[in-house]
């Protein structure tokens, strides 16, 4: 199935990443995309070769050429453009995180089941080629019965002007609603569901409505602990220990780094007693945002459920609201 797809938010994610890949994946195309701002709006168009432009949600989803919309509005916004676009018959894919809570979040699943729409969320982590590489080596037991994970997710960002993600009415929170989404959803999508979480999270470099240090503790379902860090508070310039992960198990470990490489480059080292073996990629491997496209579109061909779901985007909420209730309380709390 050709996708059309309109962008409600042709903001910086759907400039630096989304509109290029788009451009890249196999039979898809950007028709149409609505910002407030027309001249923006114009320029982005000409750029990245839109036939039309919108100022007006409505205005972008009552065309008829569209018939999937990329939702990569500020989080405060997922939520009633989602449902919007479901109404309309377009399938979706929404930006991280999925909306500003889970109580938003299962209206979203709701809409677009009746509505008879599938809707993906933007997890590009899960497509980084050396990802699913580690994935295949912890299905195949490579390091044994997985034990330990940690994820680093972590930037200096301090409040400053022009950026919403500093308001928590906006963006739902700090760090942990930005970065640490993707390392949860990275921890679920390799260690599978996380049942329990024990977190501080704190703000510590200048005055601010949201957090700027977050460090999580989680137990998974199947009783492996892991560790995530999400952090505005951390000037790191080295990229490979600003964003990171290392799984150990009882026969071996992975290290890879650095996360959030928009081409799957970077180191993936396996170490067992057998010795070490490198599955790093060089610079201009799998672009993530491109594989994510070309699954969701084999989803809508073959009329299948997507593979990073409303319900994983749901997930991945309820551990952040879990954490939050535990900083609050000092308690370790249950998520969901
Ligand atoms: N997956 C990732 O790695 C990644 C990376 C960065 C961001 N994101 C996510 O992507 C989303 C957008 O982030 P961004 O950095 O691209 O933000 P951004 O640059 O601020 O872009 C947001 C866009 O939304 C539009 N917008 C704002 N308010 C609107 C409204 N009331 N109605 C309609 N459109 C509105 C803005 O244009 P106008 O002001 O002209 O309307 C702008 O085009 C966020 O959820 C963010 O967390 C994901």
């Amino acid at each position: 199935m050709s996708i059309f797809w309109g962008i409600l938010g042709a903001g910086k994610i759907a400039e630096r990443q989304m509109a290029p890949a788009i451009a890249q994946a196999h039979d898809q195309q950007l028709v149409a995309v609505m910002r407030r701002d027309l001249d923006q709006a114009q320029q982005f168009a000409a750029k990245h070769g839109a036939a039309r432009v919108y100022t007006a949600v409505e205005a972008l989803l009552a065309d008829a050429e569209v018939n999937a919309v990329y939702v990569a509005t500020p989080p405060y916004l997922h939520a009633d453009h989602v449902i919007q676009a479901a109404e309309q018959g377009k399938h979706v894919l929404c930006e991280k995180p999925m909306a500003l809570n889970t109580a938003q979040a299962q209206l979203m699943i709701d809409a677009c089941r009746a509505n008879h729409v599938q809707l993906m969320i933007c997890y590009y982590q899960r497509y980084n080629a050396r990802h699913q590489q580690i994935k295949r080596l912890l299905d195949a037991q490579a390091i044994g019965q997985v034990t330990s994970l940690r994820v680093n997710f972590s930037d200096y960002f301090p409040p400053q002007p022009g950026f919403w993600h500093h308001d928590p009415a906006i963006s739902g929170g700090g760090p942990l609603m930005d970065l640490g989404i993707h390392c949860i959803d990275l921890v679920r999508y390799l260690g599978g569901p996380i049942v329990e979480v024990c977190a501080l999270v704190d703000t510590l470099i200048a005055p601010s409505p949201v957090e700027d240090t977050a460090t999580l503790l989680l137990k998974l379902a199947n009783g492996a602990q892991a560790v995530v860090t999400s952090h505005w508070s951390t000037a790191i310039f080295d990229p490979n220990q600003a964003n990171g992960l290392e799984i150990a198990g009882t026969h071996g470990s992975i290290q890879a780094a650095p996360i959030q490489a928009k081409d799957s480059s970077g180191t993936l080292r396996l170490l067992t007693a057998e010795g070490g073996q490198d599955f790093s990629v060089a610079p201009g491997g799998q672009r993530p945002h491109v594989a994510l496209l070309e699954d969701f579109a084999k989803a809508l061909t073959n009329g299948t459920p997507v593979p990073v779901s409303g319900e994983e985007g749901m997930a991945g909420l309820a551990v952040i609201e879990a954490a939050y209730a535990s900083a609050r309380t000092g308690m370790r709390v249950k998520v969901g």
